[in-house]
C-alpha cells in the first residue's frame, strides 16, 4: 500500500469521521474502538455536500447508501481523507476508479454475518407463504377467521438461488433441510456449491423451474436488472421472489407489473433500488413521493423491510471490530486484508 507518514497522528489521536451513524452504530463502534481513535459521528448520509464536514479527517467511515461518487471523493481528498472504511460488504456505491486516481484507499467488511442475512431471507419466505403479517394484524382486531390465510408447504418445492456465495449457500442448506430441491445459478465460484446436494444450473433453467427464487449476488454492471420483464416471463406462474441483496438487481416496475398480473404471487424485499432516499429514516409523517414503493407496500402479498437483514447483535459487533481493525492496519501501514481494489 502507499506509505503515509502517520507518526504524528500516533502521537495524538487519529480523527475518524463517521457518516450515517445511527445510535446503535455509535454504541458498537465505541465498544470496539481503541484509545488512539477519535470518532466524530454524524447521523447524516455522506454526499458531496456533507463530505466537507470531514475536513481534516484522515479517515472517513461510510455505510451502504452513502454516496461515494467522484464528486464526494474529491471533496474528501481535498480535506485530507486518505482512507474510507466501509461498514458494509457491498461497494457498488463507490467510484473505485476515482478513489484509485485520487489515492484514497477503500476497505470494507466482506462478511459480517452471512447467518443473519440467510436466516432473515428464510423468515421473509415463511412469513409470505404463511401470511403472517395479515394473521398478526387480524388477531389483534379479534378476527380469528382463516379465510385468505391459506399457505403452502415448503417440503417438495424447488428453490432457485441466484449467487452461490456465502449467503446463497447458507440459504440453500437451510432450505434443503426443509425438504426443498435446490437449484443454484453461480457463474464464477461453482466449487463452493458442489458436493452439497444442490443442482448447478444456468439462469434460464433456474427461472423456469423454481417455485421460489432468492437473489444473493452482488450488484454489478452485469447483474443490474438481472430480473427484468424478460426474466419474469420465463418464471413459473405464481412464483415467490425474494431479494435481500441489492435493489438494483430487479427492475421494480416490471416486478410490480407481474404482481398485478399474479405472475409473481409473493414478493419479499429487504432492499429497493431507490432505497437511498428512504431507508434507515422515519418518513411516517411525510407523503412518500415514490409511487412504486408506495404501491408495493399496499399489496397483501408483498413484504418490504428497510435493509434490516444484516441487523443482528452479532453482525454489528463484527462490523465494528472489523472496521476498527481495518483502520488500525491502515494507520500502522500493515497489509490491508479487506482492501477493495478496482478489478
Ligand atoms: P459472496 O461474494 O460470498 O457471494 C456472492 C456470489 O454471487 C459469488 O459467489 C459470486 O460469484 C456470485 N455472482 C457474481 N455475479 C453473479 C451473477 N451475474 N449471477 C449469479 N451470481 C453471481 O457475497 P455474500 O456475502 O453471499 O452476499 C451476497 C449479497 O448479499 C451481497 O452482494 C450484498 O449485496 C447482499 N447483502 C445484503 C445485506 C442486507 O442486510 N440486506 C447484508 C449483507 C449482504
Amino acid at each position: 500500500m502507499a506509505s503515509i507518514n502517520l507518526s504524528e497522528n500516533f502521537m495524538s489521536q487519529i480523527s475518524v469521521t463517521i457518516f450515517s451513524a445511527k445510535p446503535y452504530d455509535k454504541t458498537f463502534l465505541e465498544q470496539a474502538a481503541t484509545a488512539e481513535l477519535c470518532f466524530t459521528c454524524y447521523d447524516l448520509p455522506l454526499n458531496p455536500i456533507s463530505a466537507s464536514m470531514a475536513q481534516g479527517a484522515l479517515i472517513v467511515s461510510a455505510f451502504v447508501n452513502d454516496d461515494l461518487s467522484r464528486e464526494t471523493l474529491e471533496v474528501l481528498h481535498q480535506g485530507g481523507t486518505r482512507l474510507i472504511a466501509l461498514r458494509c460488504a457491498g461497494y457498488n456505491q463507490v467510484d473505485l476508479l476515482a478513489a484509485k486516481q485520487l489515492g484514497v484507499t477503500i476497505v470494507n467488511v466482506p462478511a459480517y454475518s452471512p447467518y443473519a442475512v440467510a436466516e432473515y431471507t428464510i423468515s421473509l419466505m415463511l412469513a409470505l407463504s404463511r401470511k403472517l403479517p395479515r394473521a398478526y394484524n387480524r388477531v389483534r382486531d379479534a378476527n380469528f377467521s382463516l379465510d385468505g390465510l391459506l399457505g403452502f408447504d415448503f417440503y417438495g418445492k424447488t428453490v432457485g438461488i441466484i449467487g452461490g456465495g456465502k449467503i446463497g449457500c447458507l440459504v440453500a442448506e437451510r432450505l434443503k433441510a426443509f425438504g426443498c430441491s435446490i437449484l443454484i445459478y453461480e457463474p464464477y465460484n461453482q466449487a463452493a456449491c458442489q458436493g452439497k446436494g444442490f443442482e448447478l444450473v444456468d439462469i434460464d433453467n433456474l427461472l423456469a423451474r423454481s417455485d421460489i427464487i432468492s437473489m444473493h449476488c452482488p450488484l454489478t454492471e452485469d447483474t443490474q436488472y438481472l430480473i427484468d420483464e424478460n426474466a419474469i416471463q420465463k418464471m413459473k406462474q405464481g412464483v415467490m421472489l425474494i431479494n435481500t441483496s441489492r435493489g438494483g438487481l430487479m427492475d421494480t416496475r416490471a416486478v410490480l407489473g407481474a404482481l398485478k398480473l399474479h405472475k409473481i404471487a409473493y414478493l419479499g424485499l429487504d432492499v429497493y433500488e431507490q432505497e437511498g432516499s428512504l431507508f434507515f429514516e422515519d418518513h411516517s409523517s411525510e407523503i412518500i413521493q415514490d409511487d412504486v414503493i408506495q404501491r408495493l407496500i399496499t399489496l397483501p402479498n408483498v413484504i418490504v423491510t428497510g435493509h434490516q437483514a444484516y441487523f443482528t447483535k452479532e453482525a454489528l459487533i463484527h462490523i465494528s471490530e472489523t472496521t476498527v481493525s481495518n483502520i488500525l492496519d491502515f494507520v500502522a501501514g500493515s497489509k490491508l486484508i479487506n482492501k477493495v481494489d478496482l478489478s
